[in-house]
């Protein structure tokens, strides 16, 4: 067959390494081989009841059309109250977009932020994902490594040319289960002022804390930092959902607004089912959320 020359961009990445190992996980288990996978960050349990019923709920009443671009009105609502409710954030529904999983919402984050010749500071060990979003807008990722799997601040500080637009933070952090500390974070936030970089922080594991670690989301450590940073979180890990496919962010209004206009381009909407099932996962009840993370933690000490 003949094969055309495809773009650069695409040329340059991989496939990701969590979906290519999974997918030899499933296969070896379909062979009968007993493998343990702590590949994808995926919950064993399934969705709560209520979240279920939301959803089935959905289609009867035919919620099964196109909706807003950002999401719509009582998701965002939704997301705003719980900002307010978890973290302490006080963001309006203008400040938040709803998008396919949170791995969208870094997408576009990372797009409308970087472009070409632009960079993008990773910590590592990273989630896969990270380097490659930049990447595929001609932006570089600039890796910065962790000593015990704990940031340097002065490390960061060496990292941070004319060219860096942002820094991806994720904590708790996959795959290392680091926390960051107030203090961690704070040093972070002096960077950020100082420097003027926006700090996009993936907080999708915030309700799986152990031993006593605390999580402090970042932009809520100073009103400031409001404008400097991209709240990433979603319903996935938290309730079980990784199939309904609903990430979203809060985020600079001006800078929302154009990753709405990007979605809108990509994938239009986002699945209107799922979206209310994600209204009733934020706003219904919360019980199922600890009862999993108690025994992701039973799991994690007999491990
Ligand atoms: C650190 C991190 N961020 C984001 C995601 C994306 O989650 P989703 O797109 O399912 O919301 C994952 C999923 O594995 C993750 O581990």
């Amino acid at each position: 067959m003949e094969k055309f020359a495809l773009s650069g961009y695409v040329e340059a990445i991989e496939p990701s390494t969590t979906f290519v190992i999974d997918a030899k996980v499933k296969e070896l288990q379909k062979q009968g081989v007993k493998v343990y996978n702590f590949c994808l960050g995926e919950p064993d349990f399934t969705a709560p009841g209520n979240i279920k019923s939301a959803a089935i709920k959905a289609i009867v009443d035919n919620k099964t059309r196109y909706t807003q671009i950002r999401g719509v009105p009582e998701l965002l609502e939704a997301i705003c109250e719980k900002f307010k409710k978890d973290n302490n954030l006080f963001y309006n529904p203008k400040e938040i977009i709803v998008s396919n999983g949170a791995k969208q919402i870094l997408y576009l984050a990372v797009r409308t932020i970087c472009g070409v010749g632009d960079e993008v500071i990773v910590l590592a060990p990273y989630w896969v994902s990270y380097p490659t979003m930049p990447k595929l807008g001609g932006g570089a990722p600039v890796i910065v490594k962790t000593d015990n799997f704990r940031f340097s601040a002065k490390d960061v500080e060496k990292a941070i040319t004319k060219k860096t637009k942002a820094i991806i933070i994720n904590s708790p952090n996959n795959p290392t289960s680091i926390v960051w500390t107030r203090k961690e974070l704070e040093e972070l936030a002096n960077l950020v002022l100082k420097y003027k970089i926006l700090v996009i922080s993936d907080e999708i594991y915030e309700k799986f804390l152990y031993s006593g670690a605390k999580h402090f989301s970042f932009a809520s450590l100073d009103p400031k930092l409001k404008d400097y940073a991209i709240t990433v979180n979603g319903v996935s890990k938290t309730y079980a959902m990784t199939g309904f496919r609903i990430g979203y962010c809060g985020a600079p209004d001006y800078i929302v607004e154009k990753m709405a206009e990007l979605q809108s381009h990509v994938s239009s909407s986002i699945c209107s089912i799922s979206q209310v099932a994600a209204v009733e996962a934020l706003l219904g009840e919360q019980e199922s959320v600890q009862k999993m993370a108690a025994e992701f933690d039973a799991r994690r000490r007999f491990v």
